[in-house]
């Protein structure tokens, strides 16, 4: 045998070690627990053979607590680029058959790397985490790696998408690199985040609970909002990753993918009806959104989680557009903390990569309460305002029904600088509800009148007749035209077009200080 085909056997052998990982009696465990191991996470999202694996070779350093000496295969994390759509996009996947996924230095160094190729090249970064965190044996080492990556994804976000995917255990400080990325995915029954375990939380606080109860898939899906996705299956959740991929650009400088496929929307979806006259009667706003959009595809972001506002991505003209709606099937439609932090984070995205946003309003304003006020209602509610106020890309507004008090200033009125506001004939533009201001500012000629009944019937329908019409904020400018529902769609694609090149320009400062 020549030398170089010696060589070559001598790679390939090496080879096919590392890619064993942890060995197989850990990948049989891995199987056992519904997971895939890290290389076939990485063949199953990325686009057939585009993967290209670095570092494949690393050895951590650690001495301490039985790793001297001791093999782990890759340093337990795959990192590497490939393409995903056609479009190239730098991965890391933590193999946890290699000592649990646990994050020395040498693995954080893997993922610093990939995650500055993923910068300087511009490319989306994805990371699949599962992990025990930090790798106990190495002490500070590991540490160290993870401020690493914090400081990273800090200084990538508003530059390159950042998804991160939670298909294990994402423990202690492992956790923050999720949150501080874009989009989280997670998988019903693998996932878990957390800061501090059952365990901890036993030991220190003597309450019980499961793993899954205290951060499972649907935890962090429904009640704490860290997570973005929720998936039943890890390959529902790698479809979720390429039609969001699909959607957004590659990075700040380019435009997301134009998709001219899909013309219009669907027949069945009808706008005419989607939306019932009274405004106390409840309806799906998605209706609304996919009676405007291509082929009516909508894409929801955090779908379960504070479900009185609804965002997410559909095409307009085969352009990606961001829509922010009220949704009057959930609380009305209020804004409340947790809505306000929902939709103030997907702005600033969009915001950050050119993506116009389209909001539909239909709200009774914020959600009064002890537990709102004393959870913060106002610095949570100021975010959207700083966020749509921020906002230089296309802002329009459709107000449907209601826009009432402080949620028709914060849904991106004319006041924060849209761009466009139209509104249906529905509209009712007031500080609030008839009923609501009749019992105000009548109250004393109510209690006064011989048939109090009567005058407070008489005096809603006077306001009523006064201000629930789109008519007063027409006169003003505060409405650039009032529409037929039927006629939304055209009035969006009119002033999106209209808003392609638009330019702002904001005052010089080193950055704004949000109400985060
Ligand atoms: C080193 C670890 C490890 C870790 C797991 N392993 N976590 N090794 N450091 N953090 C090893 C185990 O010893 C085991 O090795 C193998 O990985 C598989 O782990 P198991 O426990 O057998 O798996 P499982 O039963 O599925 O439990 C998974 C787990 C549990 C829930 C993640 O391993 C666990 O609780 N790990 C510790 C979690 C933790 O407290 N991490 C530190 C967080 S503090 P063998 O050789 O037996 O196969 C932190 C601070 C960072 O991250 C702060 C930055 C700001």
């Amino acid at each position: 045998m020549s030398i170089l085909k010696q060589k070559i056997e001598e790679l390939k052998n090496r080879k096919a070690k590392i890619m064993l990982g942890g060995g197989e009696k850990s990948i049989a465990k891995q199987k056992e627990m519904g997971k895939k191991t890290a290389r076939e996470r990485i063949d199953a999202l990325l686009d057939k053979d585009s993967f290209l694996e670095y570092d494949m070779f690393i050895q951590h350093e650690a001495r301490e607590f039985g790793l001297l000496g001791k093999e782990l295969p890759a340093d337990g994390v795959v990192t590497g680029t490939g393409k995903i759509n056609g479009k190239q996009v730098a991965v890391f996947a933590q193999d946890f058959t290699v000592a649990g996924g646990s994050l020395g230095f040498m693995h954080a160094k893997k993922i610093t790397k990939i995650m500055d190729i993923a910068l300087n090249n511009r490319i989306p970064l994805i990371g699949i985490n599962d992990s025990g965190g930090a790798r106990i044996q190495e002490g500070v080492g590991a540490l160290a790696g993870y401020g690493e990556i914090f400081y990273r994804n800090t200084i990538s976000s508003g530059v390159i998408p950042q998804l991160s995917v939670i298909l294990g255990p994402c423990a202690g400080g492992a956790v923050y690199s999720p949150a501080l990325t874009d989009f989280v995915f997670v998988v019903e029954g693998i996932s878990k985040m957390f800061i501090t375990g059952p365990d901890v939380i036993k030991t220190v606080l003597g309450e019980e609970i499961s793993q899954e109860d205290l951060g499972g898939a649907r935890v962090h899906s429904e009640i704490t909002g860290n997570a973005h996705f929720c998936a039943s299956s890890e390959e529902e959740c790698f479809n979720q990753i390429r039609t969001l991929l699909d959607y957004i650009p590659q990075n700040n400088n380019k435009e997301s993918l134009f998709n001219a496929l899909a013309k219009e929307p669907l027949d069945e979806i009808k706008i005419e009806t989607a939306v019932p006259d009274d405004p106390k009667i409840p309806y799906d706003v998605r209706n609304v959104i996919k009676s405007v959009t291509d082929g009516s595809d909508f894409f929801e972001v955090q779908a379960l989680f504070a479900p009185n506002i609804v965002i997410g991505y559909g095409r307009i003209n085969g352009a990606t557009v961001g829509f922010i709606a009220n949704q009057p099937d959930s609380l009305a439609g209020v804004l409340d903390c947790d809505s306000a932090d929902k939709a103030a984070r997907f702005i600033r995205f969009c915001d950050s990569f050119n993506i116009p946003l389209v909001t539909f309003e239909d709200l009774p304003g914020y959600l009064p309460g002890v537990d709102q006020e004393h959870m913060g209602v106002i610095r949570h509610g100021a975010k959207i305002l700083y966020a749509y106020s921020e906002a230089t890309v296309p802002r329009i507004t459709v107000i449907l029904r209601k826009a009432y008090g402080g949620g028709y200033i914060a849904m991106n009125s004319r006041h924060l600088q849209a761009d466009f506001v139209f509104a249906w004939t529905l509209a009712e533009i007031a500080v609030m509800g008839a009923e609501g201001a009749a019992n105000v500012i009548f109250r004393k000629d109510i209690a006064e009148a011989e048939n109090p009944a009567e005058a407070r019937t008489q005096k809603i329908q006077e306001y009523k007749d006064k201000f629930a019409n789109p008519y007063v904020a027409a006169g003003k400018g505060f409405v650039d035209a009032v529409i037929e529902p039927c006629e939304t769609r055209k009035y969006l694609i009119h002033a999106l077009s209209v808003c392609k090149n638009k330019k702002v320009e904001r005052p010089y400062k080193k950055h704004g200080n949000p109400p985060f």
